[in-house]
């Protein structure tokens, strides 16, 4: 039988000896959590992998995190618990698809959603996540942009910043569309009383369902500070988990059974505690490359919020 007590305690121990610190995403099975010192939203964990001291970053999430985390920390191990675990979405755009993008617009500024590849985000001026998306294409003041991969969180942005048009490259979500309007209306015919939280990844009229649109740590918050006991939860199971942990109080409803992401729920403890033993799994970038991508990262890492 599977003892995750003693999976924990040995994970504990070897971070501790290696000096090795574990980032987990809020998709995450909920088992991460008794190991990571840090759970969050791309951002947040963006932000925290370029500010560590530790020697290896376990990165217990998809493929572009643990890329992005090396990008920022490019002297330390960083360790993908599962090296198939990827994002459908960034796995929508290569280098190729990237360039035949931007010739279609020549000269015009592009944004990339940090769901995509290194070599992707090196053909960028700025990263984005859905933190922080209508932060960074107010901040540039331009009349266009172009925005990759995710073709829905691009238009939400276009339409929080009228001024500036939006061009999308034709990527999305696979999870986040698979919830319909019809899934977050029976809900609300279940229960009406409930705030609709909404991550902009979702289809544009699913959006327009919401109480409050916001990335996966934004919807954390909401719920949080909110005086609502009820809320439908529209981005993926793990932060309706993560949610009726915390606030007990209070209740969350998952909008439907499809919004897990399959590759999310991929890294397991027994994992971490694999790679911690071997230090295989190892994340390399190409360090022309990842100079390139680091600079549109940090860009967006310099913007507050
Ligand atoms: P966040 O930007 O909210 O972390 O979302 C990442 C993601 O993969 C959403 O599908
Ligand atoms: Fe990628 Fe969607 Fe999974 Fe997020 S939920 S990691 S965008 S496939």
């Amino acid at each position: 039988m599977r003892n995750i007590k003693n999976l924990v305690e040995k994970i504990n121990i070897l971070k501790k000896e290696k000096n090795a610190v574990i980032l987990g995403h809020c998709y995450q099975n909920l088992e991460i959590d008794e190991v990571a010192d840090y759970v969050g939203d791309s951002l947040q964990l963006s932000r925290l992998a370029s500010q560590t001291d530790a020697d290896i970053i376990v990165f217990a999430g998809v493929y572009f995190m643990a890329e992005t985390a090396k990008i920022l920390s490019p002297d330390k191990k960083v360790l993908l618990p599962k090296l198939d675990a990827g994002c459908r979405m960034a796995d929508m755009v290569d280098l190729e698809q990237m360039r035949e993008f931007k010739a279609m617009y020549p000269d015009i500024p592009v944004v990339c959603y940090v769901n995509s590849s290194a070599d992707v985000k090196a053909e960028a001026d700025i990263c984005c996540t859905s933190a922080n998306a209508v932060k960074v294409v107010k901040s540039l003041n331009v009349p266009k942009v172009l925005f990759a991969p995710d073709k829905y969180l691009g238009s939400y942005v276009g339409s929080q910043v009228p001024e500036t048009e939006v061009v999308t490259y034709p990527g999305y979500c696979p999870t986040h569309l698979a919830i319909l309007v019809e899934d977050v209306q029976n809900m609300k015919a279940a229960y009406p009383e409930a705030m609709v939280l909404v991550h902009p990844e979702c289809h544009k009229a699913v959006v327009e369902l919401a109480d409050y649109v916001g990335s996966t740590t934004g919807i954390m918050k909401y719920a949080k500070e909110s005086d609502a006991e009820k809320f439908i939860i529209v981005t993926e199971k793990g932060v309706v988990d993560r949610l009726t942990r915390d606030y007990p109080d209070k209740k969350f409803y998952l909008v439907c059974k499809k919004a897990v992401c399959p590759n999310m729920k991929m890294n397991t403890l027994d994992d971490i505690l694999r790679v911690l033993e071997t230090e295989e799994n190892e994340i390399f970038v190409d360090e022309e490359i990842a100079a390139k991508a680091r600079l549109a990262i940090e860009r967006m890492v310099a913007i507050n919020g």
